[in-house]
């Protein structure tokens, strides 16, 4: 597995791989992998790549005054470990000084899609999402990449930047991996305490239960995000940030009778801030 730490070497190994022929699939990540980014990986092979690059970079951009960007957690020694055994071909380690040097001045700022939801609680952070992601594009020059669905928003934003600025890339959304109990895999499940870890589940808790509720026939949006609020609600580790139901397409909000519904829901648990989210009725 190739080390790449600036991005004239991402761009020398991506022009490389596409002179042979290869198609290059990009897993970008912010590290401190688990299972579902090692599943980013597999799910990026199975998308036709001959070549994957995975990257790990914690981005400054994307986290508010206060927010977690010091305390992030990171491993790379065990990241690139993990990246090897999975088969990974190479992995792009750029510094934040290589992704923004002094006097960095442009922006990527998907409009709609980024408002509400994490947009609204974390001001600024889809703008950073897309600058970042737009640069990783730039630099390992992928036919496709893979995003995880827990990030929901995400990836409406990263599909919608795509599009509107003609990257001609593939984006795959990869399916969330859970625990045994159903907590969404996250690298900031590594901030959850004992207790803290047990209260957690009621984000996925809740989800299930608009899921149980679909399929006994209920199709008010209104109902089913109640469901899954509930739960939270009813937690007393937890704070409810939203419960929404979403166009599982365009992510614009939905009431009324349904025939599919994203549920998507965000919550404090302890200091930690979590995120959910399940597609019903596609
Ligand atoms: O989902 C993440 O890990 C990050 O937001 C991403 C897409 C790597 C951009 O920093």
């Amino acid at each position: 597995m190739e080390r790449l730490r600036t991005p004239a070497a991402m761009r020398a190994w991506a022009d490389a791989r596409r002179a042979e022929g290869a198609r290059i699939g990009l897993v970008p990540t912010m590290g401190y992998l688990h299972d579902g980014h090692v599943s980013l990986v597999r799910v990026a092979r199975g998308a036709g790549s001959e070549a994957v690059a995975a990257t790990i970079f914690v981005n400054p951009t994307q986290f508010g005054p206060g927010e977690d960007f010091e305390k992030y957690p990171r491993d790379e020694a065990r990241d690139l470990a993990m990246l090897d055994a999975a088969g990974v071909d190479a992995v792009y380690l750029p510094g934040v000084r290589d992704m923004y040097p002094e006097g960095h001045q442009t922006h990527v700022e998907v409009r709609t899609v980024s408002q509400g939801m994490c947009g609204a609680a974390r001001p600024g952070h889809f703008r950073g999402v897309a600058t970042v992601v737009a640069k990783l594009f730039l630099a390992a020059k992928p036919h496709v990449a893979v995003f995880g669905e827990k990030d929901c928003q995400q990836l409406a934003v990263i599909r919608a930047m795509t599009r509107d600025l003609d990257f001609g890339i593939e984006i795959v959304g990869a399916p969330i991996v859970r625990e045994e109990d159903g907590l969404a895999m996250s690298s900031r499940n590594a901030y959850l305490s004992g207790d803290d870890r047990i209260a957690a589940r009621c984000l996925s808790r809740g989800l299930f239960r608009a899921k149980e509720l679909f399929g006994k026939g209920e199709r008010d949006a209104g109902a089913l995000v109640a469901a899954a609020g509930a739960a939270i609600e009813g937690e007393p580790r937890a704070k409810t940030e939203y419960a929404e139901g979403r166009d599982p397409v365009t992510l614009a909000p939905l009431s009324g009778r349904v025939d599919a519904v994203t549920i998507l829901v965000a919550a404090k648990v302890g200091p930690t801030r979590l995120i959910d989210n399940i597609t019903l009725g596609k």
